[in-house]
């Protein structure tokens, strides 16, 4: 009979929901449990975040070194050695790994590895390198998610690939189709045609990136087609054939022989063996478990974050939820918020949107209006030849309030932080431009995009003549 232990707090599942959450929970005092089945940091360090975007640093190394004559230097032939790159990206994962679980030890958490179970709503089984039971007062659930997988073409981790099975090629693949123009989808698409990959994205929708918004759709349409990505859109697939070293696909649209399909189609939440009907717990309708802005799930002293809870599927939202839930969990009241969100697509050239587009703003009955300052205009931009792209702040037309922000370009992921604080702190347009931005620095736009929303441009001719 395996031994039974007792602790304050236990957490299964070990990313960034789970981690974070377990990290709050000891500063607070509690006692703790992480319990994970596999490596800790989950899908984003392991399988996602993390390894692609190590793997777009190399192209993006590469494509500088393409560009370098436009800067004047002369380069000699350029090799690519992916499997170098697929050493260094498993090397970052390693030592991210180890600076967590040296991160557990210091914060005194108590990791398990093995499988947990519900046995009852405050009991857990865990089997796996260790075997043992964890009673505990309050649980947290941060299982996370799984790639979504098509039932009349599921992955073989063979020549059909998901975003798991795609990091373990060992060579760059001549052509590959992508089914899905999802974050994934065209993260994957970049990535692998600056490595010299001919790449195919099918997209069941209208758009490609149809969540992040009508704008971004059209601007990164045109610039992954310039790039030499093809893109079918309204294309459904309806079957893959697997061949010995290529597959067929055949969609509504014809037919095309790849090398690999990668689908990419969403993903779904994760809870194989959690026996959460012990728990008296289930999933909704919409395949979630559902949670209140406490993080508190129908069974109030459990918890669940991140993307177990179907709201976003980001890493940082994870986080956050990890901490709102050890607050509560600890006897503090804490309240998830989230209409500050930001989310980046990692893609060449970087997406970076946070609050409402224009259409939402719009649709919830503000008089929005946006200021778009294109990087042609910036000096910044310039000096870089990083000027393709843009960065736009909606705003309340009445009170000035920023509602929302887009930018698309180089730093748009660092850019975004800006905006991300200005909309948390319901800041105005007044409060973007009377902040000294320095120069020259890719920031400077938000200075720009604050005063054409306000119509008052200082880089670019007036909209409107007073
Ligand atoms: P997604 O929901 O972003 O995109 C899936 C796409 O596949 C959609 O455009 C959808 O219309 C399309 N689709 C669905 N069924 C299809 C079919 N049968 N044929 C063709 N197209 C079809 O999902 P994705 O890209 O798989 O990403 C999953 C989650 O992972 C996202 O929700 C995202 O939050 C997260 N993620 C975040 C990243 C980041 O923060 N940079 C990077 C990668 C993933």
């Amino acid at each position: 009979m395996p031994e039974k232990k007792i602790f304050d707090i236990a957490i299964i599942g070990g990313g960034p929901g789970g981690y974070v959450a377990a990290i709050k929970a000891a500063q607070l005092g509690k006692s703790v449990a992480l319990i994970e089945k596999d490596h800790l940091g989950g899908t984003c360090l392991n399988v996602g975040c993390i390894p692609t975007k190590t793997l777009l640093s190399n192209a993006s190394v590469l494509h500088q070194i393409k560009r370098a004559a436009e800067f004047g230097i002369e380069v000699g032939p350029v090799a690519i050695h992916y499997e170098k790159m697929v050493t260094r990206k498993n090397q970052v994962i390693a030592k991210m790994r180890a600076g967590l679980e040296g991160l557990m030890k210091s914060n005194k958490v108590t990791v398990f590895r093995g499988t947990a179970s519900f046995e009852s709503p405050h009991d857990l089984k865990v089997m796996g390198t260790d075997n043992l039971f964890i009673r505990a007062d309050k649980i947290i659930i941060a299982t996370g998610s799984i790639p979504f997988d098509i039932k009349a073409f599921p992955c073989d981790h063979n020549r059909i690939l998901n975003s798991t099975s795609i990091l373990e090629l060992t060579h760059i693949p001549k052509t590959l189709a992508i089914v899905g123009g999802g974050y994934i989808g065209c993260e994957f698409a970049s990535l692998f045609q600056e490595l010299g990959t001919k790449v195919t994205i099918l997209e069941a929708l209208p758009t490609i990136l149809a969540a992040q918004g009508p704008s971004v759709a059209q601007f990164m349409t045109k610039a992954l087609t310039a790039r030499g990505i093809e893109i079918r859109t309204n294309v459904k697939v309806e079957s893959i054939e697997k061949g010995h070293d290529h597959v067929k696909i055949r969609t509504t649209d014809g037919s095309l022989d790849t090398e690999y399909a990668l689908v990419a189609v969403g993903r779904k939440v994760y809870i194989e063996g959690l026996a959460l009907e012990k728990a008296a717990l289930s999933l909704n309708e919409k395949g979630i478990l559902p949670v209140n802005e406490k993080m508190e799930t129908a069974t109030p002293h459990i918890y669940a974050i991140g993307d177990v809870t179907g709201q976003f599927m980001l890493a940082h939202v994870a986080s956050h939820q990890g901490i709102i839930a050890a607050m509560n969990a600890s006897g503090f009241e804490a309240f998830a918020h989230y209409e500050a969100v930001p989310a980046v697509v990692f893609t060449a050239p970087e997406i970076a949107t946070v609050g409402l587009t224009l259409e939402a703003a719009t649709a919830k009955g503000y008089t929005a209006t946006q200021g778009t300052f294109p990087f042609l205009a910036l000096g910044k931009a310039q000096a870089g030849l990083d000027t393709e792209g843009f960065a736009q702040i909606i705003s309340d037309k009445k009170t000035g309030q920023i509602l929302g922000a887009i930018v698309i370009g180089h730093e748009a992921s660092n850019l975004i932080a800006e905006m991300a604080l200005a909309i948390q702190n319901e800041l105005t347009l007044e409060s973007i431009l009377e902040t000294i931005h320095a120069h020259p620095t890719m920031a400077e736009s938000w200075h720009e995009a604050a005063a054409l929303a306000s119509e008052m441009p200082i880089h670019l001719p007036p909209r409107i003549r007073r």
